[in-house]
């Protein structure tokens, strides 16, 4: 069998089985088992597999087929251009929440005066998982320095070392804690992407989340917004007087986190939809600001 025919193959009893992207799918994963990129499977397309080869890749398409993620196969999944390594205890990161990244940057450029994205800004993000958000931001804030801060120290292990293999290392921190609780206060940005599944709404998630993301990443309490009052009871403190608070959130979540910002007397700023139009990102800053 050649490697073309074998994708084949594999891209077949993906989508008998269901999977929803079996030909991206059964090319990535085909790549992986050979150790062969883009190129060379196209390149290679015709080359004749032997035994070995065959299991190798009967090996992960058994896995996809067993609805473990193609990121966690790999052991890595792209955000903003970067890769970022995964672990059991990290979410995969999602590419929705690059909305809250593009949203920062869009909100340091408007509110930081005197050097923007260039200013020596001090960031926080809260439940840092993989660092995904944190390290995307300073990647593009070359003077600024941020503050992971997650409750799993494994998921900050791998959070530390994605700061380090995309550059950032240097200017990150990662602290084991609840929320802002460990944190000092004065940030410029706080960004967050708690979780926000209500927990009963857990039990109807996709194989793939329920079995593979952590439940502490996805489990949000009863009504989904746990997260959310924990850490806006502490942002009058948490944050700079002039600085931003930028939340992602669930479907449908919005206008309940804009009334428990407003109860804690923070003003409500502009809304973000993600790829698919979907509210998923709100602005908060102090309104003394
Ligand atoms: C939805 S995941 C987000 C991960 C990553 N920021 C991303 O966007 O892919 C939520 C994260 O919050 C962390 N978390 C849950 N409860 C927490 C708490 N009380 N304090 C700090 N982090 C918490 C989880 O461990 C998880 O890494």
């Amino acid at each position: 069998m050649t490697l073309s025919q074998a994708v084949l193959q594999a891209r077949r009893r993906l989508a008998e089985a269901g999977i929803e992207t079996p030909e991206l799918d059964a090319r990535i994963l085909a790549g992986h088992a050979l150790g062969l990129d883009r190129g060379q499977m196209i390149a290679d397309s015709r080359r004749l597999l032997d035994a070995d080869d065959l299991a190798r890749i009967e090996a992960v398409v058994a896995r996809r087929l067993d609805r473990e993620p193609v990121g966690r196969i790999l052991g890595k999944r792209e955000f903003w251009g970067l890769d970022f390594a995964l672990g059991p205890d990290t979410l995969e990161p999602r590419p929705d929440s690059e909305t809250a990244v593009q949203e920062t940057l869009d909100v340091i450029d408007e509110r930081i005066a005197g050097g923007g994205r260039d200013a020596p800004l001090r960031i926080a993000d809260l439940g840092t998982g993989s660092g995904c958000l944190l390290v995307a931001l300073l990647s593009e804030l070359p003077a600024a320095y941020g503050i992971g801060v997650d409750v799993s120290a494994p998921a900050l292990a791998v959070a530390r070392a994605n700061a380090r293999a995309n550059g950032v290392g240097e200017r990150t921190g990662f602290v084991v804690g609840n929320w802002t609780e460990a944190l000092a206060g004065g940030f410029d940005i706080i960004v967050a992407n708690p979780p926000y599944i209500p927990t009963d709404d857990c039990a109807a998630l996709s194989r793939e989340v329920a079995e593979f993301d952590p439940i502490t990443a996805l489990d949000g309490g009863a009504d989904g917004l746990d997260a959310y009052r924990a850490i806006l009871a502490d942002t009058e403190r948490s944050l700079a007087p002039s600085g931003s608070l930028v939340l992602e959130f669930g479907i449908g979540q919005r206008d309940a986190i804009a009334t428990l910002a407003r109860e804690r007397g923070l003003a409500v700023g502009a809304t973000q939809h993600d790829l698919n139009g979907i509210e998923r990102v709100l602005v908060l800053t102090l309104s003394c600001a």
